[in-house]
């Protein structure tokens, strides 16, 4: 096979020449020219990146101070247990016992790699050969394609379960009759169908599982030996759905639980959850993943295989510090979800306003926007076309629909919290200008 650059293996090829995201020439470009009210006026304002620039300065100053008061310790310097050190497990055990999960945590049951990334790579490889398939309702985080289909070969399906947002609601539409045809549709192809990824507040729908319905699902694949992952990163960044001014959004009062709890009370070796503190703590640089499952040969192997990608020793270290300042993790954690709040209410007002439908998030950093009444044709080519209309004329970089994979053309993602709330003002008055002008 003539391959386009023979220095690289067959299985490097795609990677020489296709950026990890499609937007990623643009997002540079906008970071060259990135709006300040003083020195660019005009200048771009990213909003396609999910990241929490409301609360970074916050941990940045918390984490300077940890720093310049606290010796760094030996072990810092040296190997130390690939899973993760023993004591900052410990740390972090309690801390998703106490502030996400409520629930035990057994430090012997989670372990670290860099970043959620690298825990999604790391840790599917353990329950997958190449060729199998890892089942994902649509549309959600266009990077799982990458990350479970690069090195392990996973091939993604992605579950169509509605088209508009209207029918969407605010309510996860994934059921067991769905999955039962994927399975068989599967089935019928000869395809391996052994892992089903939920996203827990999700990306990009913000939505969350509640509890009922996550059991269901947790059973359906325990009886049919299929893996099912949690994704939680955003887990602590919640929206208030008992807010007055929203709350006829969110009608269903159901409880929503982390999966945590599901796993403990059926201690299968099909159940794991995937959690982060790249956005909840505003520290997506500092590359701090978590996998925690109770399968314990899977623990097992994770430790033996996790080397390449461990966490570094000084930042566990820092974690480990942080975490134990319950009263800094208190505020902080309720200064994120205002600050969010905040901002995800200045935002739909917007979206209101310009009657574009979107989904009410129960939590994330981003609202999944229907912007197809702008399109010129129902196409894929107009929908990027539109996704770059709106920059070129605004500035503001939306995260295209492109990867998440929805069947309707139109949807873009909007990350609130991927500027100050001063910032986002202007983003939006931006957008209301040039889109009030279109219609
Ligand atoms: C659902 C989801 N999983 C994983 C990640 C990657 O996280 P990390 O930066 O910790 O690798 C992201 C980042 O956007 C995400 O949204």
């Amino acid at each position: 096979m003539d391959v386009k650059f023979p220095s690289l293996s067959k299985r490097a090829q795609p990677l020489a020449e296709t950026p990890a995201r499609v937007d990623f020439e643009i997002f540079m470009e906008a970071m060259h020219n990135l709006y300040c009210p003083i020195k660019n006026p005009n200048g771009a304002i990213p909003l396609n990146v999910a990241e929490n620039k409301l609360m970074a300065d916050k941990l940045r100053l918390k984490l300077n101070e940890i720093t310049q008061t606290n010796d760094i310790p030996e072990w810092v310097m040296g190997y130390t247990d690939p899973i993760g050190n023993p004591e900052v497990r410990k740390v972090v055990a309690n801390f998703m016992e106490e502030h996400l999960c409520h629930c035990p945590i057994s430090e012997d049951s989670i372990g670290f790699s860099a970043g959620a990334s690298a825990v999604i790579e790391a840790s599917s490889f353990l329950i997958t050969d190449p060729g199998d398939v890892v089942v994902i309702p649509a549309p959600s985080y266009p990077m799982y394609t990458h990350d479970l289909g690069v090195k392990n070969n996973i091939e993604r399906y992605n579950l169509q379960t509605h088209y508009s947002i209207e029918e969407f609601g605010s309510i996860a539409p994934v059921n067991t009759k769905l999955l039962n045809n994927v399975l068989k549709e599967l089935q019928t192809k000869n395809k391996n169908f052994k892992i089903l990824l939920l996203t827990s507040p999700d990306n990009p729908t913000g939505i969350k599982y509640e509890k009922d319905h996550l059991e269901r699902i947790a059973n359906w694949c325990m009886e049919n030996k299929i893996h099912l992952i949690v994704n939680e990163i955003y887990g602590l960044s919640t929206i208030d759905t008992s807010d007055t001014r929203i709350m006829k959004s969110y009608p269903s009062k159901m409880e929503y639980v982390s999966f945590a709890q599901i796993m403990l009370d059926r201690k299968s070796n099909y159940l794991h959850m995937w959690y982060a503190f790249s956005k909840d703590f505003a520290s997506s640089g500092l590359r701090f993943g978590i996998l925690h499952s109770l399968n314990e040969a899977m623990m097992k192997a994770f430790g033996n295989s996790n080397i390449p990608h461990m966490v570094s020793n000084l930042t566990q270290w820092v974690f480990g510090i942080l975490l134990k300042d319950d009263e800094f993790i208190k505020n902080y954690l309720l200064e994120n979800k205002s600050k969010l709040h905040k901002s995800y209410l200045l935002l739909i007002n917007a979206l209101k306003e310009l009657n574009i439908p979107f989904v009410p998030i129960r939590g994330s950093f981003f609202v999944w926007a229907d912007f197809s009444q702008f399109l010129i044709n129902d196409s894929k080519e107009a929908e990027n076309k539109l996704w770059l209309e709106i920059y070129r004329n605004t500035g503001v970089l939306l995260t295209p629909g492109t990867g998440f994979e929805h069947q309707k053309n139109g949807l873009f993602r909007i990350v609130f919290s991927a500027v100050k709330y001063d910032h986002l003002n202007v983003a939006i008055r931006r957008l209301q200008g040039y889109l009030n002008d279109r219609k």
